[in-house]
C-alpha cells in the first residue's frame, strides 16, 4: 500500500474549516483504522498472577466495606486499553470479587452480560432471579443481561471468583446501566435449573417451563467439565481437548458477545492452539505450565492465574508437570465475530 496524503499537507486554513463544520479528512487517518492484512491490536499477553493479586483483594476487604463497594472488585486491566478502561479485550471486561464470611452484595441486575468463575472459598451462592446457585471451584455462574442477581456467603473463610462480562462493548454501545432492586425471595429449589440440564442429551420435558431459553441452566459445575475432559482424553490419543459451553437447549454459546470454553493439557503437553481472530482470556484451574505468543518471551502460569492474549496469533500451552493434566476455562469474543462474519 503506499502512503497517503498527511494532515500537516493541507493549508492550516483549510484544517480549521474543516473542524469548524465538525468534518475530518479520511485519508490521513485510513490505514490507522484499515492497516494493510492484518488490524491493529492493543490487547496485551499478559499474567494476572494470583499470588500478587490475592493479598491486594484482601487488603481492600480491610479497607472497604462492601456498603461502600455494593461489588468489591479489583478489575483486571489489559494496559494495552489504558487501565482506567477495564478492559481486559476489546469486548471482555474481567475483575476479581471479593466477599469476607457474612457479607451480601445487594441485590441488582445490568444490561451487560455476566458469568463468574469461582477461584477460591466454599459456601457462598449467587441468587438469580430467585435461584440460589451454590459456587464452588471452577464453577460458571451466569447472570444474563437483565436478571436479578445477589450475592451471598456463608462460609468461614473469603470467596472470590473472576467476573466476566461484556461490559466494555455495552458501554461502547451506550447500552450499559444498571438497576438496585429489594432482596430476593428464594423462589425456586437450589440449583434447580442445573438439575434440569445436568445430563447432556437429557432436557426436562415439556410440562417444564421451558420458555426461558436466554440461559435456560443457570450454573455450570466444574466437576462435570473436567470429567468429561479427561473422559475424552481415555479416547483421544493426541487430538485437542477442547469443549465449548453452550445453551443446552439451543447449543448457541452462553452469550452473544462472549464464547466460554475449557481446555485440558495432559501431562507433559504442549498445544499449538488453532489461529484465530479473536483475543481470549485464560483461567486457570488446575496445574502449571507456559504460555508463548507469536514464539515470544514465554509467560508462566499456575492454578488461579488469569491471562490474555490477543487475536490473529499463535498460542501455545505447555504443561510443566510429567505428571499431572493441567485444566483451563477460556473466554473470547469468537459469538461477536462470527455473527460479523470476521471469524
Ligand atoms: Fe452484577
Amino acid at each position: 500500500m503506499h502512503a497517503l496524503g498527511t494532515l500537516e499537507e493541507l493549508p492550516q486554513a483549510y484544517r480549521d474549516e474543516l473542524t469548524g463544520q465538525n468534518l475530518v479528512p479520511l485519508w490521513p487517518n485510513m490505514r490507522a483504522v484499515l492497516p494493510p492484512n492484518i488490524p491493529s491490536r492493543r490487547t496485551q499477553a499478559l499474567n494476572w498472577n494470583y499470588d500478587a493479586v490475592r493479598p491486594l483483594l484482601l487488603q481492600a476487604g480491610e479497607l472497604t466495606p462492601m456498603e461502600k463497594a455494593e461489588r468489591r472488585v479489583l478489575v483486571l486491566a489489559n494496559p494495552g486499553h489504558g487501565l482506567g478502561n477495564m478492559q481486559a479485550t476489546p469486548s471482555i471486561y474481567m475483575g476479581l470479587q471479593l466477599i469476607l464470611p457474612g457479607e451480601t452484595a445487594p441485590n441488582h441486575r445490568h444490561t451487560p452480560n455476566a458469568v463468574r468463575i469461582i477461584v477460591e472459598g466454599e459456601g457462598a451462592y449467587t441468587t438469580v432471579d430467585g435461584e440460589p446457585c451454590r459456587m464452588e471451584r471452577g464453577d460458571l455462574i451466569l447472570t444474563p443481561a437483565g436478571k436479578w442477581h445477589e450475592h451471598h456467603h456463608e462460609g468461614s473463610g473469603p470467596i472470590v471468583w473472576l467476573d466476566v462480562l461484556d461490559l466494555p462493548l455495552m458501554y461502547q454501545l451506550e447500552g450499559s446501566w444498571a438497576m438496585e432492586g429489594v432482596p430476593q425471595q428464594q423462589t425456586l429449589p437450589r440449583d434447580k435449573s442445573f438439575a434440569e440440564y445436568s445430563a447432556a442429551g437429557v432436557v426436562p420435558s415439556i410440562n417444564f417451563q421451558r420458555t426461558e431459553t436466554k440461559a435456560p441452566m443457570l450454573r455450570y459445575p466444574w466437576v462435570r467439565t473436567r470429567a468429561c475432559l479427561v473422559e475424552m482424553a481415555e479416547h483421544y490419543r493426541e487430538d485437542l481437548l477442547r469443549i465449548d459451553y453452550v445453551n443446552p437447549e439451543t447449543g448457541a454459546s452462553l452469550f452473544p458477545s462472549i464464547g466460554f470454553g475449557a481446555l485440558m493439557l495432559r501431562p507433559g503437553e504442549t498445544i499449538r492452539l488453532p489461529r484465530r481472530t479473536t483475543a481470549c482470556i485464560y483461567h486457570i484451574v488446575e496445574g502449571q505450565g507456559r504460555m508463548s505468543v507469536d514464539g515470544g518471551e514465554a509467560l508462566g502460569w499456575r492454578e488461579k492465574d488469569t491471562l490474555s492474549a490477543p487475536g490473529y496469533t499463535d498460542i501455545t500451552f505447555s504443561n510443566a508437570s510429567g505428571s499431572e493434566p493441567a485444566f483451563l476455562i477460556t473466554a473470547d469474543e469468537a459469538p461477536l465475530h462470527r455473527y460479523l462474519g470476521i471469524f
